[in-house]
């Protein structure tokens, strides 16, 4: 019998970060053991925002080189780019035809990204959750590893994924997320999720020990000498996750005990969590350069696109049967 399918993306953007290992990548590594599952690097979804052309190729290279130093094995899982299958793009076309603008218009991550680049507003920008129900639709992809911000454009997904089916017969299943104990990682400023685009928010998986003192340095804190309950919200609660992620819950309550006693040191604290996230980051930064000097990511590339196209354009032909276009 067929395995289950699973496929998921990270915008090629740059290397990635800590929102993103946990959010996505963990979730990856679980799902590589069991499933089968295409792991994207989404090109297309990157230039829907302002983007340099002369540093996109090196910055899908990254997210590929942060993949497999990870912990994605090309021998379990397929590695694609998502430009070079061309089956995505056509199908988010044939997909688009039964969606309503007024509903992409309303979704959250249009709204934030209008406000952050008012003058980037582009059609690709609105298109951006029918070209990710695309990407799922085309494998057929019943789970999807992702944070929690991604989980408005699943909806879509599945809205279309019914849709389609109610219209031209049963053809696409309805994919959920998989949910991982980090699909929200805080940013480092204490104000909302960590991301790519917000300097300060961020640390990444390739930080040595100094930056990651040095970005978590800026973290908010207060005195220390408040006492009471750990706050839910801000700098501080930033730093307790960062110690629930790494699954460092002796650290957590030792703490914790110092904050409700008024006597919490953040400068020991913070120097405490940076050990503790570069030695998680360490193998990875050291897979990475092995992967670096000796390893062909062409050659790999190449591989998987084939196998992914063999099974994408099935896909194609299949709904372009079922909508009378072939
Ligand atoms: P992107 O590049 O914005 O994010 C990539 C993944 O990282 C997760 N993530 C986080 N998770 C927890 N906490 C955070 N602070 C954090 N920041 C980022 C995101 O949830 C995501 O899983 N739209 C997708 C890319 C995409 C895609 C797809 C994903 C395009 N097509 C098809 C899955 C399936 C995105 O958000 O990329």
């Amino acid at each position: 019998m067929d395995k289950k399918k699973v496929y998921s993306g990270i915008r090629a953007t740059g290397r990635l970060h800590l929102g993103n290992y946990f959010g996505a990548v963990k979730g990856m590594l679980q799902l590589q053991d069991k499933y089968d599952c295409v792991f994207s690097v989404v090109d297309l979804h990157a230039i829907t925002t302002p983007y340099d052309p002369n540093t996109l190729k090196q910055n899908v290279r990254d997210v590929i080189l942060d993949y497999l130093a990870a912990g994605l094995d090309p021998e379990k899982c397929l590695i694609e780019i998502q430009s070079s299958v061309p089956e995505h793009t056509e199908l988010a076309y044939l997909l688009s035809t039964i969606y309503p603008v007024s509903r992409l218009e309303d979704l959250p991550t249009y709204k934030d990204k209008k406000v952050q680049y008012p003058k980037y507003i582009n059609m690709g920008l609105l298109f951006y959750p029918v070209l990710m129900a695309a990407d799922i639709l085309l494998y057929k992809a019943e789970f999807v590893p992702v944070g929690i911000d991604q989980e408005p454009h699943l909806e879509v997904t599945r809205e279309i994924a019914r849709k389609f089916n109610q219209m031209f017969g049963q053809t696409f299943p309805e994919p959920q997320r998989f949910k991982s104990d980090g699909e929200y990682v805080p940013s480092l400023t204490g104000e909302g999720k960590m991301s790519k685009t917000i300097e300060g928010s961020f640390i990444l998986l390739t930080d040595d020990l100094a930056t990651i003192k040095y970005r978590l340095a800026a973290v908010p804190t207060d005195s220390g000498k408040l006492g009471g309950e750990v706050p839910k919200t801000g700098g501080i609660a930033t730093l307790f996750s960062l110690l629930r992620l790494f699954e460092r819950d002796d650290l957590y309550k030792k703490y914790e005990q110092d904050y409700k006693e008024g006597n919490i040191k953040y400068s020991e604290m913070k120097k405490e969590i940076a050990d503790v996230i570069f030695n998680t980051l360490k193998p990875i930064q050291q897979k990475r350069a092995k992967l670096e000097d000796s390893f062909d990511l062409n050659e790999m590339i190449e591989k998987h696109t084939q196998i992914c196209r063999e099974v994408a354009n099935q896909t194609l032909t299949q709904v372009k049967q079922e909508m009378g276009l072939i």
